[in-house]
């Protein structure tokens, strides 16, 4: 196989940080994968826009060029919303391709959907940027502490809101100010009020909840309030009692079952995740063996998130590698690793 081909569904705050990360981190991609990846198609709405960053790409705006490209084995969908996104993701994975997302609103909602369509038809569905941005939370949530029985996961997950609040706290900007500003960064949803509703931070909160529980969490399961009440006062008051205002979800097993919800909370100033600031995030799991962990990094941004989504389709494409050429492909990545060091 002399390249893996690569198409992009959608190209705005992700997807251009995917094709930033593809292109300037290729030679360490190439070595680490064992065969070149290629962004060979990359759907969007206007085709005649300018785009210099795409220079030398194939711009299409009919979805059935990269769907129905036979060469094209990874579709990385970081287009958002429900519609089309969930249906493009489905007809991907129908045609046995493997699919990469960042689309917490389609995991939450209808992941059960996506994964039974990837089991039958031998391909694989990725979404770690689904949750926490840059954060490494999915994958080691689902090989590193499988050993677990995992009784509470909690933390920030929104990064937006969190840089609302860290602002108000800072300076006491004006929510709208810090809102605008946080949209400007392009941490914010197409429609932020998912991000202050509470509405982003819930469906994180039951991807994770599902992922640590073992179990399917919906989102109507998940209590939510969001950070619209909360007023610079607010703010000012808990620092005069020693808190600091957060956007918390919580998933914890109890006696009567799984309870997740997302709220705000009053955290006392010596709190781990009370010094978690502007867009970052952090998770912290409880499990019975591995104790209490804490992930902490970058929640949103282009870059963060493209971290998250390219290493993703560098897993995808090392297990079409390994399938495709089993021992040998292994023995060419080493080699790749090995001659600087023998230089
Ligand atoms: P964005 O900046 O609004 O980009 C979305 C892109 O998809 C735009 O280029 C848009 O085209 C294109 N698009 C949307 N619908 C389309 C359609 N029907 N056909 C063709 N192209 C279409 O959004 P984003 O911030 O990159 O977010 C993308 C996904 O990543 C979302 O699911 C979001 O929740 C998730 N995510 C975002 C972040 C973050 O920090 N931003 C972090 C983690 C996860 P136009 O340019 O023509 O509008
Ligand atoms: N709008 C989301 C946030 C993007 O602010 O956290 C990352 O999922």
């Amino acid at each position: 196989k002399e390249a893996i081909k690569i198409g992009l569904l959608g190209s705005g705050t992700v997807g251009s940080g995917v094709v930033r990360v593809l292109r300037e981190n290729m030679e360490e991609i190439t070595a680490r994968v064992g065969t070149r990846l290629v962004l060979a198609k990359v759907l969007v709405r206007d085709v005649k826009k300018p785009r210099p960053y795409l220079e030398g790409v194939e711009l299409t705006d009919r979805v059935e060029d990269i769907l129905e490209d036979d060469e094209i084995s990874i579709v990385v969908e970081v287009m958002g919303g429900i519609k089309p996104a969930k249906d493009y993701m489905l007809r991907a994975l129908a045609a046995g391709k493997n699919v990469v997302t960042a689309n917490k609103d389609v995991v939450a909602q209808y992941g059960h959907e996506l994964f039974d369509m990837a089991e039958a038809h031998d391909a694989d569905f990725r979404f770690e940027a689904s949750v926490g941005g840059g954060i490494p939370i999915i994958m080691p949530l689902k090989q590193c502490l499988t050993a677990n029985r995992i009784t509470e996961i909690m933390g920030i997950v929104n990064g937006t809101t969190n840089y609302m609040l860290t602002k108000m706290s800072e300076c006491g900007a004006s929510y709208d100010d810090v809102l605008k500003e946080a949209q400007e960064k392009g941490y914010a949803e197409a429609n932020p009020s998912a991000d202050v509703d509470g509405l982003d931070a819930a469906r994180k909160a039951a991807i994770l909840s599902s992922i640590a529980f073992n179990t399917r969490i919906s989102l109507d399961d998940v209590s939510v309030e969001g950070i619209t009440k909360i007023t610079p006062d607010d703010i000012a008051y808990a620092k005069n009692l020693g808190y600091v205002v957060k956007l918390l979800a919580i998933g914890k097993e109890t006696d009567e079952g799984i309870n997740v919800r997302v709220h705000p909370v009053f955290l006392p100033e010596e709190h781990p995740l009370a010094s978690v600031n502007g867009v970052f995030n952090a998770i912290f799991v409880r499990g019975n063996a591995v104790g209490e962990a804490m992930f902490y990094g970058p929640g949103a941004g282009s870059l963060p998130t493209a971290s998250a989504v390219v290493a993703d389709i560098i897993d995808v494409a090392r297990d079409i590698v390994n399938h495709s050429f089993g021992r040998v492909n292994c023995t060419c990545y080493r080699k790749k690793v090995l001659c600087p060091i023998e230089k």
